[in-house]
């Protein structure tokens, strides 16, 4: 800023995974806690934080165009905003983003935002701040508490991977693997749940991974964690994500057959259907491993809807090993799905692997394996289609008496409420599904409304 006002409005703008929408909210509430608002739309911030994601290219040089256009619309104003880069590209690349980039006040590591409004006090005072060390834990016990929530919340319980597949930048943007301990998480759930939510996803890299000790001082892992959650009388719906392959334990595939509140919806992860690609990967797990788990977690939840990741076009995979790919999802037949193209990520072992695959081809393979996924989810969701279930409301639609909520199974459904039934957000309410699309559900609202 020019003037020494100090500042009064802040915008988080989060890029990337579902743990960065977490961050940006919660360092939303670092900044109200200094007595900021949020600014409004279209209205330039007094501070604005960057929360960046690193996973594939190009995206350092979509923090300096942000940043760019930042400093125009503050040029334009006449008052400069105080800049704040943070999250993975901060970590990644803190140093870099510091020398290049003068109009940047603070770069903030994903371990360390906890420190933000010091460093705040440090710009305020001329001071250019960074920040990326890496204390395993410590900002959690450093945020304020939650005040409010929509229905539906995300609760980071792990955090860090040490898989290291050769393609990924997050064990180093995020640091080795923590859980988050049993007492802190029981007690931001309950807060969350006294703050409005009524579903909560447990975020984690590898949030399978989790483990901690119970109030008794038992060893447990995730599925225990889940079942002392679904204990909390408000709460209505668990969800977690991400998943590894390799940490599906059984007890946490019985949990999905046993725990009401667990929704049958599991994102799994396999990235390609050839195991010389996955080798080459380093994912520690086969096609057969991977379809083994799957078909013991259809055993427990026939109904689950399965959602997975792929990567085309890694170093070396030829169109025989793609097809292999392509003949996965035939097997599984997800219900929805996440791809991309491979990007060359620096620093990770397979950037320096042989055999790069061209960007053609690679949009060809991208192109077909869209086309079996998208095939998949519109079957998914047409076979829905006269059946009833619970829809979670999350918000209005675009028309009067109009609104959108989530099925079990993470679809999007629509409904209307003209008669004044009682639709609201954060109710549950009973909804036939009517018409489908690849992307959302058209139902009827069904009486009475339920909770
Ligand atoms: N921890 C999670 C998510 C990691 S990032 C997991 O292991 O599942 C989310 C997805 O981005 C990955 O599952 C992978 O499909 C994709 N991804 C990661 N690195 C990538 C890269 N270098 N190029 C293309 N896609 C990548
Ligand atoms: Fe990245 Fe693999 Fe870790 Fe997932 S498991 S975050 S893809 S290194
Ligand atoms: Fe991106 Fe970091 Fe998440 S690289 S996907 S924001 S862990």
């Amino acid at each position: 800023m020019q003037d020494n006002a100090p500042p009064r409005t802040y915008r988080v703008k989060s890029f990337g995974c579902q743990m960065n929408v977490y961050d940006g909210d919660r360092m939303a509430e670092l900044l109200a806690d200094q007595g900021m608002t949020a600014a409004a739309e279209g209205e330039n911030a007094d501070v604005v934080v960057l929360n960046t994601c690193h996973i594939r290219e190009k995206a350092a040089e979509k923090v300096y165009s942000d940043i760019g256009r930042l400093v125009k619309a503050g040029r334009e104003a006449g008052r400069q905003p105080m800049i704040a880069v943070a999250g993975c590209v901060a970590q990644a690349e803190g140093d870099e983003i510091m020398a290049r980039a003068p109009a940047v006040s603070m770069v903030v590591g994903p371990q360390a935002y906890h420190r933000l409004p010091e460093m705040l006090d440090q710009a305020a005072a001329g001071k250019r701040a960074s920040d990326t060390d890496m204390p395993a834990d410590a900002k959690f016990g450093a945020l304020p508490q939650r005040r409010k929530s929509g229905p539906t919340a995300f609760l980071t319980v792990q955090e860090g991977c040490d898989k290291f597949c050769t393609y990924c930048v997050v064990p180093y943007t995020r640091g080795a693997e923590i859980s988050r301990s049993f007492n802190a998480l029981v007690e931001e759930a309950q807060r969350l749940i006294e703050a409005g939510a009524r579903e909560i996803t447990l975020l984690g890299q590898n949030v399978n991974a989790w483990s901690g000790e119970d109030s008794l001082g038992r060893s447990i892992g995730l599925d225990g964690l889940i079942r002392e959650l679904a204990k909390l009388p408000d709460l209505q719906r668990i969800r977690y994500t991400t998943s590894h392959p390799n940490d599906m334990s059984d007890a946490l595939i019985a949990a999905h057959g046993e725990v009401e509140k667990l929704m049958p919806y599991l994102h799994l992860p396999v990235q390609a259907g050839s195991n010389r690609v996955l080798k080459a990967m380093n994912r520690s797990h086969t096609v057969d491993s991977y379809l083994k788990v799957l078909e013991k977690v259809r055993e427990a939840r026939p109904d689950i809807a399965l959602s997975g990741d792929f990567i085309v076009g890694f170093p070396g995979e030829t169109e025989a090993e793609f097809e292999e790919t392509l003949r996965l999802v035939d097997a599984v037949r997800y219900a929805q799905a996440y791809s991309f193209k491979y990007s060359s990520r620096p620093g990770t072992p397979a950037a320096a692997l042989d055999g790069h695959v061209s960007r053609e081809v690679m949009d060809e393979r991208l192109q077909r394996l869209q086309a079996s996924l998208n095939r998949d989810q519109l079957a998914f969701n047409q076979a829905s289609v006269g059946s009833s279930c619970e829809i979670l409301i999350e918000r209005k639609g675009k028309f009067a008496g109009q609104w959108l909520g989530k099925s079990p199974w993470l679809q999007s459904v629509h409904f209307e409420d003209n008669d004044g039934a009682g639709a609201a957000i954060g109710k549950t309410v009973k909804v036939e599904l009517a018409e489908a699309g690849p992307n959302s559900l058209k139902g009827h609202l069904l009486q009475p409304v339920l909770a």
